[in-house]
């Protein structure tokens, strides 16, 4: 996958430099060299030693290194790799560059460079959430940087949230993307998330719980495999990922029609919590307290939009994956609804209340194909987005 590339890349000073260690053999292990950059603060938590001895390369440190200026100028050294790769980027890195700062070698390499920039970012959940880091990215988005993570999950410092830094495997399958050579580079997929409002008139909804993480997760992690994502979100409180086509909608049959516009496409994943019913007709004013007394809703089935694209005769999906929310007999009503629906993989969940998965961090799924039900340990949702991603690519890259 990654034969002959050439990867610059820079070590923050963060806990998770460790990791990037790990990056470096993996890189090699798919036959790409890795020029490794260590910055100040990198230099505490991995030694130039165990950089240099696994990428098999000198490590580069310092900007007014005259013997490194003379042998190969900063400008070369940013130039002569396909991608630069920040890993661990921390929220001063990122700051460095976003403000056009160059005090050190790394934020300089930053500034001169052709190259595409992938960052992993590592920090604090504060430091991560902060309306400083938040513009940052915003700044760096646009102007071209692609991330990885962070993921979310308890971090070193004892507190709990995103700012984890993505894990090695899922950077080096962004490396090989985001140089046009993942295992969906070229794969039009798309995915439904979050619930869908249900209106009873212009102020009342009928929701649920659903948070749109999951999709949200599966969105990025297919967006990481190289594949064009068109991510159709009812209103989630988790925001949609960067660098995948969005399409906002509020209601069921809003979803339906907006995927039936951007059909064809090689695979669909409905991660969506459709409201099943909605209010047959939704009164054009606010409903007012009255004494008739609370009034008496009369629901009206939505569309399955699952079924109605599973069920396509001309135009359909080559993979289509439905998800399974259920409270009981979980890979029974599963199966049963792979069937009904007539999709070819389906992703069953429990959401009872104490599983703590709807609107959670963690997931617990069973994937049910025509082979059988396969049940996955329980992961955190990018996790568990990964897994699913590295599958469909596995089975839209199989020989039908
Ligand atoms: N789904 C859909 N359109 C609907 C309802 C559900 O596309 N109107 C999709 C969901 O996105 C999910 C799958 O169908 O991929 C199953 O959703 P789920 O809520 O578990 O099933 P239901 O259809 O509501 O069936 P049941 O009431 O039997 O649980």
């Amino acid at each position: 996958m990654l034969a002959g590339r050439r990867i610059l890349l820079i070590i923050g000073g963060g806990i998770a430099a460790y990791k990037a260690l790990e990056l470096i053999r993996l890189l090699r292990t798919e036959g790409a060299s890795v020029v490794p950059v260590l910055t100040r603060a990198g230099a505490e938590f991995v030694t130039p030693l165990s950089v240099s001895a696994l990428a098999g390369e000198k490590v580069f440190q310092d900007l007014f290194d005259l013997t490194d200026e003379a042998e190969m100028g900063h400008i070369q050294l940013s130039r002569a790799a396909d991608l630069v790769v920040v890993a661990p980027a921390t929220a001063n890195l990122m700051a460095r560059l976003a403000a056009g700062l160059a005090p050190d070698l790394a934020s300089t390499l930053l500034l001169a460079t052709d190259k595409p920039v992938l960052m992993a970012p590592a920090m604090n959940v504060r430091m991560w959430e902060h309306p400083a880091t938040r513009r940052n990215c915003t700044t760096l988005a646009a102007d071209g940087v692609r991330f990885i993570g962070p993921d979310s999950g308890p971090m070193a410092c004892g507190e709990f949230g995103p700012g984890r830094m993505a894990e090695p495997p899922a950077i080096r399958d962004a490396i090989a993307a985001t140089l046009g050579d993942g295992p969906l580079t070229g794969r039009h997929v798309l995915v439904t998330s979050g619930p869908t409002h249900e209106p009873i008139d212009p102020v009342r909804y009928i929701a649920n719980r659903s948070s749109g993480a999951q999709g949200a997760a599966l969105a990025a992690a297919l967006r990481d495999l190289g594949a064009r994502v068109t991510f159709v979100t009812g209103p989630a409180t988790v925001p949609p990922p960067s660098g995948v086509e969005v399409v906002r909608v509020e209601t069921a049959a809003e979803m339906l029609e907006a995927v039936q516009a951007r059909l064809p496409v090689d695979a669909a994943v409905f991660a969506a919590a459709v409201a099943d019913w909605r209010v047959r007709s939704a009164a054009g004013q606010k409903i007012k307290k009255g004494s008739a007394g609370p009034p008496v809703l009369e629901m009206a089935e939505n569309p399955d939009i699952l079924a109605t694209v599973a069920h396509m005769t001309d135009g359909r999906p080559g993979l289509v994956v439905g998800f399974a929310a259920e409270t009981e007999h979980v890979v029974d009503h599963a199966t049963a609804k792979r069937a009904r629906k007539g999709c070819d993989w389906i992703v069953a969940n429990d959401v009872s209340a104490d599983t703590g998965i709807m609107g959670g961090a963690e997931n617990a799924v069973t994937l049910i194909t025509g082979e059988g039900a396969e049940t996955w340990p329980r992961l955190p949702k990018p996790e568990v987005a990964r897994r699913l991603a590295l599958r469909l690519a596995e089975a839209l890259s199989a020989p039908r």
